[in-house]
């Protein structure tokens, strides 16, 4: 996808750059994303999905809401990171029960990879940080694997797993129907590590016109 061959789906309105961005892939209805951007005005919220049939949720809710500082887009999550949002933009990634792809010939599918963690890397901003929530013990193992694997660039800030935990914002779809069903829920937030910081560089809203 580029700019100017597929445009997103989503609001008809610019990708909202402002400082700091909040990025939230594999979105859904986009539950906790819309109650997140209602708390934190001064912030600006996207959220991506491959399925429209998700997204048109979000979208009316956040029309009836009013919300100006989020935006919904369907897209493929390294489409769009490669090709929509520029280098030292995000500040937070939210990654919530990623598909699993549990069986071993499909592990190759999934999301959380070195490759990613290389491009959220170059699209994040120094000290950003990446949630992540599943309850797939294997993807969770893999994950903080990753990072510990990723040469210092990443580290594990926090983790926790167990059944009670209670969710410190509002819980996604797969979170609040997980927790329901008593399912151990692992969480990690990993942290960016910066060697020369450099300042973010921010796209002025008008050039991002096309890529509505
Ligand atoms: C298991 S659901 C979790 C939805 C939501 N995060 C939640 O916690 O309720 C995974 C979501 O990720 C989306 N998804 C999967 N692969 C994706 C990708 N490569 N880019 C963007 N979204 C993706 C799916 O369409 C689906 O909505």
């Amino acid at each position: 996808m580029t700019a100017s061959n597929k445009p997103v789906i989503g609001f008809n309105s610019p990708v909202p750059l402002t400082q700091p961005l909040e990025f939230e892939i594999g979105c859904g209805k986009g539950r906790f994303l819309i109650d997140r951007a209602g708390h934190h005005p001064h912030t600006g919220f996207i959220g991506i999905d491959i399925w429209w049939r998700f997204l048109k949720f979000a979208v009316k809710r956040v029309e009836n809401l009013g919300l100006s500082n989020i935006r919904f887009y369907k897209a493929e999550a390294f489409d769009f990171l490669q090709n929509v949002l520029p280098d030292q933009s995000v500040s937070v990634f939210h990654i919530y029960f990623p598909d699993p792809w549990p069986k071993k010939r499909q592990k190759k599918n999934r999301l959380f990879s070195k490759e990613f963690l290389e491009l959220a890397s170059r699209k994040s901003t120094d000290n950003a940080v990446i949630r992540v929530t599943t309850d797939h013990e294997d993807y969770y193992l893999q994950m903080c694997g990753t990072v510990i694997a990723s040469e210092g660039r990443w580290a594990v800030q926090s983790k926790r797993s167990g059944i009670s935990n209670s969710p410190d914002d509002t819980p996604t779809h797969y979170e609040a129907k997980y927790r329901a069903e008593g399912r151990t829920l692992h969480y990690a937030e990993f942290v960016k590590r910066t060697v020369n910081s450099v300042p973010p560089a921010f796209v002025d809203t008008k050039s991002t016109a096309p890529l509505r």
